[in-house]
């Protein structure tokens, strides 16, 4: 079914991977192959990138649609945290593989994770099901948290263009995808490509936001956003360059920033704000999200953001 913009029923279709996070922290020191190391502490969450930024553009007063798979065994843990932010399950789909998994392990100087991709490996069969193109029409704007291949975007990117979507991706660390020249085309046929620092420097094979911003003219790029940590970030719109500073904030865990300053980037564009004040609201939004433990908890409501743009950049 086509909807008019003005009637569709989601703002936002979040598609992408869907993981349980395990994570573990509190050890003395790594163990020797063959040994135990007992964590003080466990936490079990809710985590990959489409998660964190579905739940944040919930959080910020979006109708999310939320596009991926999990194993039937973590129905009902999804269906209650999700709905948390109210999130629906009406677009995530059963995988035979189990739900994904990433198992976290912080020591006091790093942390090490280790994955396995389970349903996900469904994914780019997903999106070549009607049904599911179909729901990803609906929504105003389309947002990729993957690694979009290049015949399935060549797939699936015109028919969402001709229903009307804005689009944008965030593939996170791929750093095939990144490295793969025929990728490029569609970093320029989405609306917005979202890569930190490092992601960018893979893509555009040179290190540096003045790098980038060359790669990016090069490249036919008209709108492009890169994420600098708690340095910020860097735009270009239309030729015209600029940095965002990050707002100061207390921060204490950095895990999912980037999928919160997607988050609020997206819920700006639809607004209709300038990219400039787009980029605002993205960097008060990956802030916000470090100051508590995990990618969910601080995720902000929209007053919480709107107060903090305009104490840090005014007006
Ligand atoms: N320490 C910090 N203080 C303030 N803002 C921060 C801090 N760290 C991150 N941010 C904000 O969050 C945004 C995204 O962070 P970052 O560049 O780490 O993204 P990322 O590497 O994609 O993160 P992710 O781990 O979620 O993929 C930054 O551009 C910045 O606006
Ligand atoms: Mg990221």
């Amino acid at each position: 079914m086509a909807f008019p913009a003005h009637m569709k029923p989601w703002d936002v279709a979040v598609v992408g991977e869907i993981y349980a996070d395990h994570v573990f922290s509190g050890f003395p020191a790594w163990p020797a192959p063959g040994e135990e190391a007992f964590a003080e502490r466990y936490k079990r969450e809710l985590g990959g990138g489409s998660v964190n930024t579905a739940c944040g553009l919930a959080r910020l007063g979006r109708r999310v649609r939320l596009v991926g798979l999990i194993g039937d065994a973590d129905f009902d843990w999804f269906e209650s945290r999700l709905a948390e932010f109210g999130v629906g399950m009406g677009g995530i789909r059963l995988g035979t593989d189990g739900t994904g998994i990433t198992i976290s392990v912080s020591m006091p100087d790093d942390r090490s994770f280790f994955t396995y991709a389970g349903a996900n490996r469904g994914l780019p069969d997903l999106l070549d099901v009607p049904a599911v193109v179909a729901d990803l029409c609906a929504a105003r704007h389309v947002h990729f948290a993957m690694p979009l291949g290049r015949e399935l975007a060549q797939r699936i990117l015109p028919p969402l263009r001709h229903a009307g979507c804005t689009t944008s991706i965030d593939v996170g660390f791929s750093p095939d995808w990144l490295r793969d020249p025929t990728n490029v085309a569609t970093c320029r046929e989405v609306d917005l490509f979202l890569p930190n620092a490092t992601e960018a420097a893979i893509v555009a094979g040179t290190t540096g936001a003045d790098a980038y911003a060359a790669w990016a003219r090069a490249t036919g790029l008209v709108r492009s956003v890169l994420k600098l940590g708690a340095d910020g970030a860097w735009y270009v719109d239309a030729g015209v360059a600029g940095h965002v500073a990050a707002p100061r904030v207390d921060a204490v865990d950095t895990t999912g920033a980037g999928d919160a300053f997607d988050a609020g980037l997206i819920d700006a564009l639809l607004d209709g704000e300038p990219l400039e004040r787009c980029v605002q609201f993205a960097c008060v939004s990956g802030a916000l999200c470090t100051t508590a433990a995990g990618a969910l908890q601080a995720l902000p409501h929209s007053s919480q953001s709107r107060t903090l743009r305009e104490r840090t950049y005014g007006s």
